[in-house]
């Protein structure tokens, strides 16, 4: 940015954040030129761009002034940055998740059963046991950025829509949650405001709120996502620091924004230069078959912080998570390193049978959506559709026939009762567990139809 921009953009700060408010005087030319140390002509230059942006007009001999604001804007019909005010409210609402008899509205968790999920842990247990029969004089702390194994099965993993990416692009974290706290902190201070995609996760919103950031709510249309109209009257008006989303199977709403609007998006971001918090941990979950495009994708110049773990793949459970910082790598690691110093040995081991050609599909807690995994357990691709017990598994295809998963035909076999549907779709083969809609303001909705009659359906059968 040249010097008369960096000052505009100073004084825009400070316009847009009420700290100079409607009919305040600027200072004379001479006054911010001495103030900031810069030529006059800078100063004048950043006077007139403002002017033309109707921020502030000139006034016959007394010089410049904030302007009034129009008419036109009413201030309580466009979003207002404020507080998140969540309270216990959220904690309510996972404590609930653990109830039995609750159907699990506020938590979205791939289901217990998976496969992929129980060959994941057979072979962590191998681990364990050659891990206790290493005759190793000291254990040692396994710093930030983590597991170096792991980081490069993720680097390959990210290949298809990352070429390029290594192992050192890579911060291991402890599931999302701390990656998109990490994020924050790097990118924000007490009372900076932050602009999130609402609805979103209320553990983004938690984030927000435990950090003492102002959130600034930018609407997400329920198909298609985070409305970019919307987003530029909101860049245009406050001094965001980041941008929070979750573009891909957005949580609640399963929102995504198409493709062709991801390089959009970066050009406005690079216009306001507003680094993006990408949340990408549901952006696995697709019936397509290919997942959609991560907005990282298209990021030429680092400002996306992509967010992920496995925990809606695979488990929360194991707290596998990590980031791509792009340009923030450096504050990002050093952030990892002084809040958590190193990450649990077997959490940053790579998961045994990593590998990212095959796919497992596992039953996922939100509404209608599959998982495709590349944790997997065999070549082809399986839902878990059994209630009862483990290992009652169906490949994806309608029929089950000619599968080469011997754990699936082997299951499809022995344990496929008349009761239940066996050619469930994958959207019918999802768990109960759904999410409930929280916003910054602390309103809950209730999940779709759809997903509240798939929870009282998987009531039913486990009644
Ligand atoms: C959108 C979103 N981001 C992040 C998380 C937290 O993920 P993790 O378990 O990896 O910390 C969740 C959990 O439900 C979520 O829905």
């Amino acid at each position: 940015m040249k010097i008369y921009e960096q000052t505009a953009q100073l004084l825009r700060e400070q316009i847009l954040s009420q700290q100079l408010r409607p009919g305040d005087p600027l200072p004379s030319i001479r006054e911010l030129s001495a103030r900031l140390k810069i030529g006059r002509n800078s100063v004048i230059h950043a006077y007139m761009l403002l002017e033309d942006e109707e921020l502030i007009e000139p006034r016959p001999r007394s010089g410049y002034f904030v302007r009034p604001r129009p008419a036109s804007l009413p201030d309580d019909r466009t979003p207002q940055p404020r507080k998140v005010e969540l309270g216990a409210m959220a904690l309510d609402i996972i404590g609930a998740a653990e109830n039995a008899r609750l159907v699990p509205l506020g938590s979205a968790d791939p289901d217990a059963r998976c496969a992929a999920r129980q060959y994941f842990y057979r072979r962590l247990s191998l681990h364990a046991r050659q891990a206790a029969s290493l005759d190793q004089s000291n254990s040692h702390y396994i710093a930030p950025p983590g597991h170096r194994e792991l980081r490069r099965q993720l680097a390959r993993r990210h290949q298809p829509f990352q070429p390029g990416l290594g192992a050192d692009d890579i911060v291991i974290t402890n599931g999302a949650q701390e990656a998109v706290t990490l994020a924050l902190l790097t990118l924000a201070r007490p009372g900076d405001i932050v602009a999130v995609e609402s609805p979103c996760f209320y553990g983004t919103l938690q984030c927000i709120e435990a950090l003492g950031l102002q959130a600034l709510e930018i609407p997400g249309h329920p198909q298609h996502g985070l409305d970019l109209g919307a987003l530029h009257q909101a860049l245009e008006r406050w001094p965001v620091k980041a941008l929070l989303t979750n573009p891909s199977f957005n949580n609640p709403t399963g929102a995504c924004m198409p493709d062709a609007a991801k390089p959009e998006l970066l050009k406005l971001a690079a216009q306001y230069d507003l680094p993006i918090i990408e949340d990408d941990v549901f952006g696995e979950l697709s019936h397509q078959g290919s997942r959609p495009l991560p907005v990282k994708a298209f990021d030429r110049d680092g400002r996306v912080l992509l967010c992920s773990s496995l925990s809606k793949t695979l488990d929360s459970d194991i707290r596998i998570g990590w980031m791509l910082p792009g340009r923030y790598f450096e504050q990002v690691n050093y952030l990892k390193y002084v809040t958590t110093l190193a990450s649990p040995a077997w959490c940053s081991r790579p998961p045994p049978t990593f590998s990212p050609t095959t796919a497992t599909s596992v039953t996922c807690g939100r509404s209608g959506a599959v998982t495709s995994s590349a944790w997997s357990c065999c070549s082809k691709p399986c839902i878990a559709t059994g209630r009862p017990k483990p290992s009652r598994w169906f490949p994806a295809a309608a029929s089950s026939a000619g599968s080469s998963c011997p754990e699936a035909a082997t299951a499809t076999a022995s344990t496929a009762t008349p009761s239940r549907p066996v050619s469930a779709s994958p959207r019918e083969a999802c768990s109960p567990r759904t999410s409930a809609i929280v916003t910054a303001s602390g309103s809950i909705t209730a999940p779709s139809t759809t997903a509240r009659s798939i929870a009282m359906r998987s009531e039913r059968w486990a009644s």
